[in-house]
């Protein structure tokens, strides 16, 4: 059995490849965010006619796994029918099973330096698998965050974190139970599930992601302004604004 790199009363955190450490898969609930299979490089540096991280200089990719859908599929077939939530985009196949597919519109995202005519401000999130969700009033599928997406990365030190409060309004819609996520990245998801007070097995490859992870959870323990609870009212209303800085909603459309 592999040692946790981080536990508490309802996060369990493992450093480590999830296809190897697979404690995860004794969850009720899969909410992820997995390697798109796009070779992202995070920034594309134009002016040198080349795409370029600008935190690794290199050509190592920020995301692990991220040059095709494999580690994804792998992961997705050993969850099997049970409920998931899993982030993708467009640009590849969506996983097997996709039942519903909601979009993310980061609202707050500068388009950067391009030269493309569009500006691509969505990502994906797939609903699969069986079990009931929990729905007591039904979520819009377009759910809108305003964060500004390059502080917030370099705040939390990982390249691609999910904003908090989405990944609770999510996991409230889950059925019951533990969740698990097997790309925990910077932790959005466990320290959403333990907001809502539920537990949450999560694994990181990558020991770097694994400190911010641990770090996030243990400011959050002394941060009561995030736990401020979200009245159950505008919980149920349907269309999400979050704020990350203060992690509530921010402003409700009808
Ligand atoms: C898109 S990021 C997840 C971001 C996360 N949702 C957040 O809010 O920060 C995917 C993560 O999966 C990790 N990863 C890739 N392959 C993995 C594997 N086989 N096992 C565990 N983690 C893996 C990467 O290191 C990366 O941090």
């Amino acid at each position: 059995m592999t040692t946790p790199y981080y536990q508490d009363d309802l996060v369990t955190l493992y450093h480590g490849d999830c296809l190897e450490v697979t404690d995860w898969l004794t969850a009720d609930v899969l909410v992820t965010d997995p390697p798109y299979g796009i070779r992202w490089s995070g920034v594309a540096n134009y002016a040198r006619g080349e795409r370029q991280d600008r935190r690794t200089q290199g050509n190592e990719m920020p995301i692990a796994n991220d040059g095709d859908l494999t580690v994804r599929d792998e992961v997705l077939a050993a969850w099997g029918d049970r409920p998931a939530m899993v982030f993708g985009t467009w640009r590849r196949e969506r996983p097997r099973g996709t039942r519903h597919r909601l979009v993310w519109w980061k609202r707050g995202q500068a388009p950067g330096p391009t030269r493309s005519p569009f500006v691509l401000q969505d990502e994906e999130i797939y609903v699969i698998g069986g079990g009931r969700p929990r729905a007591d009033s039904p979520l819009r599928s377009v759910l809108s965050t305003e964060e500004s997406r390059s502080r917030i990365v370099s705040e939390v030190g990982h390249p691609t974190p999910k904003p908090v409060g989405l990944m609770e309004t999510l996991i409230e819609r889950c059925p019951e139970g533990t969740v698990a996520d097997p790309f925990a990245g910077s932790g959005a998801t466990l320290l959403a599930a333990r907001n809502l007070g539920r537990r949450v097995i999560g694994v990181e490859l990558e020991e770097r992601y694994c400190e911010v992870i641990v770090r996030r959870l243990s400011q959050q323990a002394f941060d009561f302004s995030a736990l401020e609870p979200i009245t159950p009212e505008v919980r149920s209303s349907g269309w999400p604004h979050h704020d990350d800085e203060t992690g509530l909603f921010k402003e409700w459309a009808s």
